[in-house]
């Protein structure tokens, strides 16, 4: 594969600053061509540019910045913490971690969600060491057994003699607020600020129709990385990288002319077709050619319904072509889902840690994490959120496997090959990023307007909070 390396130099006088795009036809171009139309919410563009400054490099490393941030960002905002189905009876809990903030999520008896501090009110201890799930009939401190009821009211101390002090009923556990949106329970350490739907305008509207409640988790990956949380999500934010990073997407991903779009303080977008020739590539490959080497590694499936019809493309056959074969996988019809929910690279970015693809081939949704009090450390997590059969039942969340930093992605059971692969090389370059902060002498990073430019929002949107 001969690729066209574009690598002219800048010329300051060429356009506006944040006019200038990809010559390839657009996202919104390529996809008039579909035999099954985008929905309304996919036609839109929302592009805005941000500024072109330099950003340093110390709030990627720098622990009074990290510090900062845990108060003023992961203190008051929303963040998901589980699954609806990971805590589907009373009592069922989930511990959520991040820094120094520990907190336990627990079913109630009416069916709703509260949220406490993961910490005894008598000394401290964590009433579960770890995170994850769990179920228990009360939230019992290991160390000297005081017991609180799921809703949080205190229920026993032993030698209670010796705590006439202590007055029950200002001994209830401290609450976070809950929310609920797609499947998803969130929290928000503070009491402060909006409300969920709020503060994820406009993604509950963009998700209308995109029925995230109705997916069950099918796998879930998480790998520790050597990096600051904004590092880790910041390589899944452009598709600049793929040229060099991925050049083996290049036969059926269109990179250099990604859709970008802002939507307000907490939302993002990347809009990515699939089914075509990257713009880079330097003979491009027919229609045809595109939906062979897609199926490369799974040649079994090749049967007369990828043959390019008169009139169609690449994108129409692959979209019809997974709508049966993912429909009849999952037992579900696909068949209200456009050619570009079929196939496209749909990614929203919700502040500070959030990303979810709605597409039904791609149904990831990630999770970025500071652990402890290191700025240099990360739990990244993946989850495939595959659609729940029409008739009977979902299974079960599937159990976080936990990779190594130096094993691929590849080696977790039920994850593809050439997937794990792609995974493997957005990580790879992370410790080197995080040790290149501190050894650079420029100390400031150049941003591209348009491709990079959600990366810009993240970090505007960080300064943003750290000022209140
Ligand atoms: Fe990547």
């Amino acid at each position: 594969m001969s690729v066209v390396r574009p690598h002219g130099l800048p010329n300051a006088n060429d356009t506006a600053y944040g006019e200038a795009r990809c010559p390839a036809p657009s996202v919104q171009e390529i996809i008039t061509g579909d035999k099954f139309p985008a929905p309304a919410v996919l036609t839109q563009t929302n592009y805005q540019y941000l500024g072109s400054e330099e950003i340093g490099f110390e709030r990627y490393y720098d622990q009074s910045i990290f510090e900062a941030e845990i108060d003023k960002i992961w203190g008051k905002t929303w963040q998901w913490v589980c699954r609806e189905d990971h805590i589907p009876e009373p009592g069922d809990h989930y511990v959520y971690e991040v820094a120094h903030l520990s907190f336990i999520v627990v079913r109630q008896e009416d069916g709703s969600v509260k949220g406490f501090v993961n910490s005894c009110l008598h000394r401290a201890t964590k009433f579960r060491k770890s995170e994850g799930c769990g179920s228990a009939a009360a939230l019992r401190c290991p160390y000297h057994g005081w017991t609180w009821s799921n809703d949080g009211a205190l229920k026993a101390v032993p030698n209670a003699w010796d705590f006439p002090h202590v007055d029950p009923d200002k001994f209830n556990l401290p609450e976070v607020r809950i929310g609920h949106w797609g499947g998803f329970v969130f929290l928000n350490p503070s009491s402060d600020g909006p409300d969920l739907l709020e503060y994820l305008a406009p993604l509950p509207d963009h998700f209308a129709t995109w029925d995230m409640d109705k997916r069950y988790v099918d796998l879930h990956m998480e790998k520790e990385l050597p990096c600051n949380w904004k590092t880790a999500q910041e390589a899944f934010l452009e598709s600049y990288h793929v040229l060099e990073t991925h050049p083996q997407l290049m036969t059926g991903v269109g990179d250099a002319n990604v859709q970008y779009d802002l939507y307000g303080d907490h939302v993002s977008r990347f809009y990515a077709a699939g089914g075509v020739n990257s713009p880079h590539l330097a003979k491009p490959l027919s229609e045809q050619e595109l939906i062979d080497q897609m199926l490369v590694g799974d040649r079994s499936v090749l049967d007369d319904s990828l043959t390019v019809g008169e009139g169609e493309t690449a994108r129409i056959v692959m979209a019809r072509f997974l709508r049966k074969v993912m429909g009849d996988k999952f037992k579900v019809d696909l068949s209200r889902f456009s050619d570009s929910e079929m196939i496209d690279t749909i990614e929203y970015h919700v502040f500070p840690n959030m990303v979810l693809f709605p597409g039904v081939s791609l149904p990831m949704v990630y999770r970025f994490r500071p652990i402890g009090m290191d700025p240099n450390r990360t739990l990244f997590e993946i989850l495939f959120l595959r659609p729940k059969p029409d008739v009977g039942i979902a299974p079960e969340p599937a159990e976080p496997v936990r990779v190594r930093e130096e094993e691929s992605y590849a080696t977790v059971p039920g994850m593809d090959a050439a997937m794990g692969a792609v995974y493997d090389q957005d990580t790879d370059n992370l410790r080197a990023q995080q040790q290149g902060f501190r050894a650079s002498r420029k100390g400031r990073q150049t941003l591209g307007n348009y491709q990079e430019v959600r990366i810009r929002h993240l970090n505007q949107i960080v300064d943003k909070y750290l000022k209140n």
